[in-house]
């Protein structure tokens, strides 16, 4: 059985110093620990914190990630950065169509489905969101949105590339309100067999939606839920370090 992943997505949160801080803080809590030999741990900070993050990771197994880029290699598109540039910085993955990205910044599956494509093209590993609103969920659309929001990525042949999936229910991300297990389930269900009716057996997939260190061990114990992608709890290393050491207990448990 592979080891859980855990990613951090820091959202835009953190100045350079306190990136520093905390990646520092966590790579030190995760070694102590020995979670780091266990678990697949990816580190998301913002942009212009990735060099630094990404110094204070070297010598470490601790993965550096961004939060998007763009679709193109290089060229006249300010205020963008491509998936090259984050291979130079060091990056080995990539979050793509964030739900804060579709909904604030109008990101659609056509520029999602780019953006993994380059993604692969600069060997990152992309880490695609997906997820229905609460709107979306009490018209009991939630399969039909899933399924049309991987539609485009599934029919096109470079998915033997690694990358990993994400089910982040819209209304749980941010609210304190994760999903409940046997929601979680029942949706990774359904996206895992949609992946593996497709040929993409080797994706994971995570959950990500208000993950604390209070409910991590029963969200992780969920059949299908390969780990998770965290937001707020990321922020704070003993909490994000907790989160890990759940995933390896529930793997252990659940094996
Ligand atoms: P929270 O963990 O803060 O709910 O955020 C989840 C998320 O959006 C991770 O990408």
């Amino acid at each position: 059985m592979t080891e859980p992943i855990i990613v951090g997505n820091w959202k835009m949160n953190t100045n350079v110093s306190e990136a520093v801080h905390l990646a520092q803080q966590i790579r030190q809590a995760a070694e102590q620990s020995g979670v780091d030999h266990q678990c697949s741990i990816v580190l998301c900070p913002p942009f212009v914190n990735l060099s630094a993050v990404g110094n204070c990771l070297r010598g470490s197994t601790i993965a550096l990630g961004a939060q998007n880029c763009w679709t193109e290699p290089y060229g006249a598109f300010t205020g963008e950065i491509s998936a090259a540039m984050l291979r130079s910085v060091g990056c080995e993955y990539v979050i793509i169509g964030h739900s804060e990205r579709r909904t604030i910044f109008h990101e659609d599956d056509a520029l999602i489905r780019q953006k993994m494509l380059r993604a692969w093209e600069e060997s990152l590993v992309p880490i695609l969101c997906v997820g229905e609103t609460l709107h979306e969920r009490q018209l009991h659309r939630t399969w039909n949105v899933l399924e049309s929001q991987l539609e485009q990525l599934l029919a096109i042949e470079e998915r033997r590339n690694p990358w990993v999936c994400a089910y982040e229910p819209v209304w749980a991300i941010g609210t304190g309100i994760a999903a409940e297990p046997p929601q979680i389930e029942q949706a990774h269900a359904f996206l895992r067999a949609l992946l593996d009716a497709h040929g993409c057996t080797h994706v994971p997939i995570l959950y990500g939606g208000s993950i604390t260190p209070t409910n991590a061990v029963a969200i992780f114990s969920v059949p299908n839920v390969a780990g998770g992608l965290v937001g707020g709890a990321s922020l704070n290393a003993d909490s994000f370090v907790h989160i890990i050491a759940a995933s390896i207990h529930a793997r252990a448990t659940n094996r």
